[in-house]
């Protein structure tokens, strides 16, 4: 087990407030706001390294190509999770290779053909969860429906899907500084990522291979690459399957706290394309990732403040996308704005999955309305993550029949 610093354990030390306490867990926004007033949209840490909280600066930084991850956050990857030679942590034109072959499964054409059975299962699990009249969003509905399309789409073989969901949400969890993850839960990071590798490995090494994993293995001139190849899958494994779950958990939270944008979404027949807007204001109000970290691959500036080369700079996406000056009454859900949100980062790394997501989280949003969701009174639970935010369990009373439902068929 590393022992050494990494970039992401010194933002216990340099951020200006702890991450460490419940009550970040529990609202990280209040922090960000007492830190954008106390030292404006891009603080400086006692070590020199910069923590952007302005919804324009973490645009600035995202979209500039001085900023990228270099040597610390790129070497340094042992907080993040992943494997070594992945592509979310590596420059052009590396990164721009990889990222190419990965995107191809993610085009348009795909998507569209995806829409339909996505529908279909968010249907089922809906339907199933609303049997007994009340169900826990996330264990029944969210979690389900993120693995088994992220496992079609990435191509994992039906007897390692479980498998693949378990290391998934350790994965996650592994993305935050060590000195948070207790040592036992450490290890089985640790392990969770030794089986995923061999896990992929065999799943690559089948001749009836599908989705991801098929195009991939074979490799960009008919032959598999394979330690890239494998850690490019970690990285779909890893970033594909907790992060719709945080959106589909949050965003529902969300408006039960707000029952007034609720109750608007609902009077509106709750269509597939009303609730596909609404998605987008829950991605900005609670999003499922809230750190971007970039290194300063040459001597920059982020808005007039200049940052040597070398200086880390942990993006909030969360902390921009409650700017005020961005978005009026930041801390309200206002379901009719129509806000360029940063949940799925911007520039190179632009997130692969957002589309998928965002058919997910549709179609989930979709048949949850049309039975009514209620809070039960249950105490609401966050991951213990940081990096990653999403609530764990989320209980509702639902109809057991379905009320009027939009157009969801009739879009089709
Ligand atoms: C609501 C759900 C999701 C959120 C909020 C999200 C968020 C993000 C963010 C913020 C980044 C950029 C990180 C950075 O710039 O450092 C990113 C990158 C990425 N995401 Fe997502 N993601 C989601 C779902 C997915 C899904 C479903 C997949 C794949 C199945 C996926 C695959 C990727 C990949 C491959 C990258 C790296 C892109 C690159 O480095 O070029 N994401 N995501």
């Amino acid at each position: 087990m590393e022992t050494s610093e990494t970039f992401i354990d010194s933002l216990l030390r340099q951020l200006p407030f702890d991450i460490g306490t419940d009550e970040f867990v529990q609202n990280p926004y209040r922090f960000y706001d007492e830190a954008r007033r106390a030292s404006g949209p891009v603080h400086r840490t006692p070590s020199g390294d910069v923590v952007v909280l302005g919804y324009f600066e973490a645009r600035a930084v995202l979209s500039d190509p001085r900023f990228g991850h270099g040597a610390r956050t790129a070497q340094d990857r042992t907080g993040y999770g992943v494997p070594a030679r992945t592509f979310l942590l590596t420059d052009p034109p590396g990164h721009t290779r990889q990222r190419e072959r990965v995107r191809r499964a993610f085009t348009a054409r795909e998507m569209l053909s995806l829409r339909r059975r996505i529908g279909d299962v968010a249907a089922g699990l809906v339907r199933e969860a609303a049997r007994s009249g009340t169900a826990d969003v996330v264990a029944d509905v969210a979690r389900p429906l993120s693995a088994r399309v992220v496992g079609d789409l990435i191509g994992v073989p039906e007897d390692l899907r479980d498998r693949f969901a378990q290391a998934a949400a350790l994965l996650v969890r592994g993305m935050d500084p060590p000195g948070l993850i207790a040592p036992d839960t450490r290890e089985r990071i640790a392990r969770a990522r030794v089986w995923l590798a061999r896990d992929i490995g065999a799943a690559l090494r089948r001749p009836a291979g599908a989705g991801i994993l098929r195009a991939l293995a074979r490799g960009a001139d008919g032959r598999p690459a394979r330690a890239e190849t494998v850690a490019t899958c970690a990285q779909l494994v890893a970033a594909g399957y907790e992060t719709t779950v945080g959106l589909i958990g949050n965003g529902m939270h969300a408006l039960l706290q707000h029952p007034d944008q609720l109750a608007w979404l609902t009077a509106g027949g709750h269509s597939e394309q009303a609730c596909a807007a609404a998605v987008e204001e829950l991605l900005r109000y609670d999003p499922p990732i809230q750190l971007a970290p970039r290194c300063a691959l040459v001597d920059a500036d982020i808005a007039g403040t200049p940052v040597p080369r070398g200086t880390v700079v942990f993006v909030l996406l969360g902390a921009a996308n409650r700017d005020p000056r961005a978005f009026p009454e930041p801390h309200r859900l206002r379901l009719d704005r129509q806000p360029r949100h940063l949940a799925f980062g911007l520039g190179a790394h632009y997130c692969l999955g957002a589309a998928l997501s965002r058919l997910e989280a549709t179609a989930a949003l979709t048949h949850l309305l049309a039975r009514r969701p209620r809070p039960t009174g249950h105490p609401v639970s966050y991951s213990p993550a940081r990096i990653a935010r999403s609530i764990q369990s989320l209980h509702v009373r639902l109809d057991p029949a379905e009320g009027h439902r939009g157009s969801v068929a009739a879009e089709r």
